[in-house]
Parts: C-alpha cells; sequence; structure tokens
C-alpha cells in the first residue's frame, strides 16, 4: 500500500489517491479508483501527464537527456555492447554471460528464415510499395504461418514467438528493399553476425561473394541499439494496447509498425533526409527555420523536438558521433552533414527553439549514415522497426506475463448531441 497520498476535492467531496514511487524519475497518481469514487474521468489527449503501465525496461529523463536500458546508460551500451547483447538485456533483464549471448544469439540465427510461402507475399505488392506497406502485410500474416507460437497464455510459446520475431525483421527488411530494386532475394547466412547478415541479405547479389564491411557493421550494429526501445512512445504503446485484447503477438507488432510509419514517430528519418535534400545548401537554412516558426507554415524540422526530451536526445548524440566515425573510415563525406549540422547550430541558438526547447532527436542524423551506407530514404523507417521490434516484443512480454493485466480502454469526454428521438424522412 502506498504511504503517500494525493487529495482531490471535486464537487464538495474530498478523496484520497494513491502515491506510487518507481526506482527512480516522477512518482505517479494511481487514478484507478477515481471514476468509481467521483463519477468524472480524468481528460489527458495525447497522454501528455499519463503513466500507462508500470515498466522496468526503459527510463528516460527528458529534462536530463538520460536514457537507461535496464539501468544501462544508452551511450555506454552503444559504446561497448552489441544489438544481440543489448536484445538479450531488455528480454531477460540482465547483462548475459559469455554463454548466456552465444546461446541466445545461436537461438536467433536458427529462426532467420522465412516460411518460403512468404515469398509469395511479396509478389502481391507493386514493385513501388513502399517497404513499410510490406512490413506491415508481411509481419501480420507471420500468425498465418507460425500457430505453433500464438498461444499468449503458454509463456514457451511467447518466448518462441518473440525470437522468431526479432530472427526474422531483418530477413522481411532485406527482402522488402531487393523486391523493390528488382533483385532476387538471398536466403540468411548464418555464419555472419545478426547485423552482417541483414547487410548481405541487403545488398549482396548470388553473382558473387559478398564482404562485410566491419565499420558499417558495427555502425549498423550501433543504430539497432540506438532504435531498440523508448519507454511508453506511441508505437509501443499501440502494440500494448493490442496486446491486452489477448491478439497473437505477430499481429500485435504489425500494429507497432503502422504506427510507427507516420512522419510524427519513426517515419521522422525519412522526414528529416527528405528535408534536407530539400533545404540543399547552408544558404537555405534561415528561410526554413522562419518557416518551421510561422504558425500557418505546417512545415516542421523533421529530426527536431520530442514529447519527453526537452534536451538533446542522448541518441543522437551518438547519432552524429558515428556519422563522422563512418565518413572517416569510409573516406566519404555527405554536404547535407553540414547543412544538418548547421541547421542545428542556427535552430539550438534561435530564440523560437530554445523557449520551445526543441533539439535534434534520434531521426535527425540517423537518414545521413543510412544514405551513406546504400538505403534508400524508403528503408529508413524499415530500419527503425527492424530494431525496435524487440522493444516492442520485450513490452508486450512484460505486459502480457504480469498477472493484474487488463484490456486497455480508455473513455471519452462526450461533446456530441444528447439523447433525440428519429425524423422519419418525410418529416426532414
Ligand atoms: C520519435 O515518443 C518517443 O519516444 C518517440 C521516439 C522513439 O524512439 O520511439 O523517440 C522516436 O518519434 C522521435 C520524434 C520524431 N518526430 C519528428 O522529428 C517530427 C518533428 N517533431 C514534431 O512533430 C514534434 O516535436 C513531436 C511530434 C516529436 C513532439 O510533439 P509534441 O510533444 O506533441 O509537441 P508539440 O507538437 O505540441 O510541440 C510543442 C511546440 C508547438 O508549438 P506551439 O503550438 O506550442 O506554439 O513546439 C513546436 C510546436 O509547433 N514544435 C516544432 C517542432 N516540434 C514541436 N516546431 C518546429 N519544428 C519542430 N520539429
Amino acid at each position: 500500500m502506498a504511504d503517500k497520498a494525493a487529495t482531490l476535492t471535486y464537487d464538495n467531496k474530498s478523496i484520497e489517491l494513491p502515491v506510487l514511487e518507481g526506482s527512480v524519475g516522477p512518482e505517479v497518481i494511481d487514478i484507478r479508483k477515481l471514476y468509481g469514487q467521483t463519477g468524472a474521468f480524468t481528460y489527458d489527449p495525447g497522454y501528455k501527464s499519463t503513466a500507462s503501465c508500470e515498466s522496468a525496461l526503459t527510463y528516460i529523463d527528458g529534462d536530463e537527456g538520460v536514457l537507461l536500458h535496464r539501468g544501462y546508460p544508452i551511450g555506454q551500451l552503444a559504446e561497448h555492447s552489441s544489438f544481440m547483447e543489448v536484445s538479450y538485456l531488455l528480454l531477460n533483464g540482465e547483462l548475459p554471460s559469455k554463454q548466456e549471448l552465444d546461446d541466445f544469439s545461436y537461438t536467433i540465427s536458427r529462426h532467420t528464415m522465412l516460411h518460403e510461402q512468404l515469398m509469395t507475399f511479396y509478389r502481391g505488392f507493386r514493385r513501388d510499395a513502399h517497404p513499410m506497406a510490406i512490413m506491415c502485410g508481411v509481419v501480420g500474416a507471420l500468425s498465418a504461418f507460425y500457430h505453433d507460437s500464438t498461444d499468449i497464455s503458454d509463456p514457451e510459446q511467447r518466448k518462441i514467438a518473440s525470437h522468431r520475431l526479432i530472427a526474422k525483421m531483418p530477413t522481411i527488411a532485406a527482402m522488402a528493399y531487393k523486391y523493390a530494386v528488382g533483385q532476387p532475394f538471398l536466403y540468411p547466412d548464418n555464419s555472419l553476425s545478426y547485423t552482417g547478415n541483414f547487410l548481405r541479405m541487403t545488398f549482396g547479389v548470388p553473382a558473387e561473394p559478398y564482404e562485410v564491411n566491419p565499420v558499417v557493421e558495427k555502425a549498423m550494429d550501433r543504430i539497432f541499439i540506438l532504435h531498440a526501445d523508448h519507454e511508453q512512445n506511441a508505437s509501443t504503446s499501440t502494440v500494448r494496447l493490442a496486446g491486452s485484447s489477448g491478439a497473437n503477438p505477430f499481429a500485435c507488432i504489425a500494429a507497432g509498425i503502422a504506427c510507427l510509419w507516420g512522419p510524427a514517430h519513426g517515419g521522422a528519418n525519412e522526414a528529416a533526409l527528405n528535408m534536407l535534400r530539400e533545404i540543399g545548401t547552408p544558404d537555405r537554412i534561415p528561410h526554413y527555420i522562419e518557416r518551421a516558426k510561422d504558425k500557418n507554415d505546417p512545415f516542421r524540422l523533421m529530426g527536431f523536438g520530442h514529447r519527453v526530451y526537452k534536451n538533446y536526445d542522448p541518441r543522437a548524440t551518438v547519432m552524429q558521433k558515428t556519422v563522422r566515425e563512418v565518413f572517416e573510415s569510409l573516406k566519404v563525406t555527405d554536404p547535407l552533414f553540414e547543412t544538418a549540422l548547421q541547421l542545428e547550430e542556427l535552430a539550438l541558438n534561435d530564440p523560437y527553439f530554445i523557449e520551445k526547447k526543441l533539439f535534434p532527436n534520434v531521426d535527425f542524423y540517423s537518414g545521413i549514415i543510412l544514405s551513406a551506407i546504400g538505403f534508400p530514404t524508403t528503408m529508413f523507417t524499415a530500419l527503425f522497426a527492424l530494431a525496435r521490434t524487440v522493444g516492442w516484443v520485450a513490452q508486450w512480454n512484460e505486459m502480457i506475463s504480469d498477472p493484474g493485466q487488463v484490456i486497455g480502454r480508455p473513455r471519452q469526454l462526450y461533446t456530441g448531441p444528447t439523447e433525440r428521438d428519429y425524423v422519419p424522412l418525410g418529416q426532414r
């Protein structure tokens, strides 16, 4: 029982609401009994002041620009860990031993192939289908093929479904790219790392051997780490809400992919690079900053701003550093990187952005690296979905294994017509 309480006075009545404390971060006022005690709902469109659940996975301090996965800072994980190790950490709560990591990586590698009939799904799409449309369709279709891992009440089936989703996302995403460019699909090569396998399935061709570039592999693996999980963001909340009805895990992740596609969310990485290409050269930046500030102009700086971070997104810091490392190592450059750096510099010194606490987020620099590696912008959000699958799956497992879990069913403030009688057509 909470030893702290908040007192609410409403309609000449006072009620005590328990205050719950986490391990770190804001306390919460438990309003689960509010409607029963007052007959009133709370009202929080966009959930700006609402904690939807209890979780032990990821902690964000938006004011300080802190991001922890099971307590480990994202900067340390990006520097020292691997995507497979971070995936194990998110799923199991602790960093693995070498044996545990080897066993986990081996298990994942044994689920990388897709059922052969799923290949025909791709042929049903137009060649110019957006990869996210393909991801939504193919991931949702997995529930038609893997019936032996859709019983969410069985922890073993939940584990197999989780491993299948993490393992098959690179194959599905690589095939979406291959289909778009009209090249043959490559089967997974389990002698490669998780990320190396993805790069080969994407950029390799049957006609010649493909050498995984270790610099690109490390950068890609780090990008996956940066996108792995992020508290109760829109797509994770979608997965949780879908899962709360008892829907199978493949359907829940397909719902998360659909939500992530939006330009206000995961679609921002594609929109940010398209914006940088539209701006082009640094001399055009002031015009676009003025547009972003103009309330009558729908234009926004894509890759800027965040619901939670009112400081620099720590993932953007690592992303910018990775751009420099990749460019230096590959001896490449991109004038848009200079444009992005100058755009950041001008925006962060502009009163509008300072007052509204708008900083670059994870999507601002990611497109520059992904483009340098060879991905078309249409693949950027599919890569985000690939990496975020482990976060969605870990959040889904955390929810489903909570014995107190109930279906999510928000209420509303109704402002429509009150009851009235039907008017026959002849009398209207
Ligand atoms: C991701 O939630 C997560 O954790 C998401 C994510 C994850 O890992 O899952 O971090 C990934 O989605 C990152 C965000 C990617 N989206 C973009 O980069 C799109 C551009 N950014 C915005 O659309 C916006 O900043 C949001 C959607 C990210 C956040 O929106 P909020 O919290 O609802 O804030 P808001 O829209 O109410 O903006 C507050 C003010 C507004 O001005 P006023 O109405 O108060 O005058 O800031 C302005 C906005 O107009 N503003 C911007 C802006 N973002 C906000 N003005 C110009 N350019 C921007 N980018």
